[in-house]
């Protein structure tokens, strides 16, 4: 009887623990976070949103009023950049050395050429489920309780993996009542 027990101990266990430390990467936790795409120009939140205290809602203009918070057009960046030229110096940003000055510079090209800048997304939700900023805002909601706090950030990167139990989670703790409880865990409140 005490066989079963002396495989699973000596052969079994270091098995399943090998297999873990393989598998682990591939499964991030919310902590340790996901990073971030390399973008077309190498923007700092922490340099903007931290350091100079640019108010998020300054650059995301709608995400009182909308669905979508949105990214700042060529224009809005040129409203400080055609007098910020930037320092000449290096700065270090996520292990690459740039120089600050000739990072601002690539703006300036896009606005000379009227091109937009291509920004990659980071956060996406499938097609078939819907978010909206607007009511969580207005709720109360800061942007650092979905997003970190990303004014430290010079890369933004995902703190929450945005799957459907973390959206229900919220709902099912936050509703202030049964009946807003029903509509919050509604399927049809966020697929349509
Ligand atoms: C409200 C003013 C303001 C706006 C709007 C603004 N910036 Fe900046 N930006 C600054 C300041 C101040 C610095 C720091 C310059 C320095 O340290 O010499 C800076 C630095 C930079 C840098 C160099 C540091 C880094 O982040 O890599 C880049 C690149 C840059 N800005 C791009 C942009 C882009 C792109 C936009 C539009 C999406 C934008 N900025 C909008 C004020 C602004
Ligand atoms: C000077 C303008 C500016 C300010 C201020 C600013 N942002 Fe941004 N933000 C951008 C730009 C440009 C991008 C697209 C490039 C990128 O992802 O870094 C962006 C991207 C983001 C994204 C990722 C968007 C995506 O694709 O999923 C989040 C989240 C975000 N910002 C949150 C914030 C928060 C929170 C603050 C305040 C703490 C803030 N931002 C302040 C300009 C700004
Ligand atoms: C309740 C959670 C939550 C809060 C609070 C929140 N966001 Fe978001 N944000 C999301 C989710 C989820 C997405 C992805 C939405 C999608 O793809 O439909 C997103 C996407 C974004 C994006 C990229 C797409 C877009 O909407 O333009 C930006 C930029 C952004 N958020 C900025 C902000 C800022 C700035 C604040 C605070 C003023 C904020 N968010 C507050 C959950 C949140
Ligand atoms: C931090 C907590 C929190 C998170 C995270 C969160 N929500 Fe919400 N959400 C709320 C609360 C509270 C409300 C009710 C807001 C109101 O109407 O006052 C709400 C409202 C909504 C509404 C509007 C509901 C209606 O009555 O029409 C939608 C749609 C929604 N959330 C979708 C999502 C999705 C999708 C996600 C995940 C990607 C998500 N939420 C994540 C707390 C959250
Ligand atoms: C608060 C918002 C919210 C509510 C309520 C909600 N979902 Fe979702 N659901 C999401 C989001 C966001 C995703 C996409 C992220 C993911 O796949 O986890 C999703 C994904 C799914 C998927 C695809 C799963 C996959 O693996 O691709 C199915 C199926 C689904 N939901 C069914 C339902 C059903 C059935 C209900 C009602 C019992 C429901 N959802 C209620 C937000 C919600």
């Amino acid at each position: 009887m005490r066989r079963p027990i002396t495989i699973l101990s000596f052969v079994l266990l270091p098995i399943l623990i090998l297999l873990g430390l393989y598998f682990y990467p591939i499964y991030p936790t919310a902590e340790s976070s996901i990073k971030g795409p390399t973008q077309p120009i190498l923007f700092s939140h922490k340099i903007h949103a931290g350091d100079n205290q640019i108010a998020c809602q300054y650059c995301h203009s709608y995400v009182a009023i909308s669905p979508w918070a949105g990214i700042p057009s060529v224009q809005k960046c040129m409203g400080c950049h055609s007098q910020v030229a930037g320092r000449d110096v290096e700065y270090q940003y996520d292990g690459k050395k740039i120089n600050i000055k000739k990072e601002i510079q690539k703006v300036k090209e896009y606005w000379d050429k009227k091109t937009p800048i291509p920004w990659v997304k980071v956060h996406f939700l499938p097609q078939h489920a819907h978010f909206t900023h607007k009511r969580h805002i207005l709720r109360g909601f800061e942007c650092k309780t979905c997003h970190g706090a990303v004014e430290e950030m010079d890369v933004v990167q995902k703190v929450n993996r945005l799957e459907m139990g973390w959206c229900v989670g919220c709902h099912t703790k936050n509703a202030k009542d049964e009946e807003e409880l029903t509509r919050l865990k509604d399927c049809l409140t966020c697929h349509y």
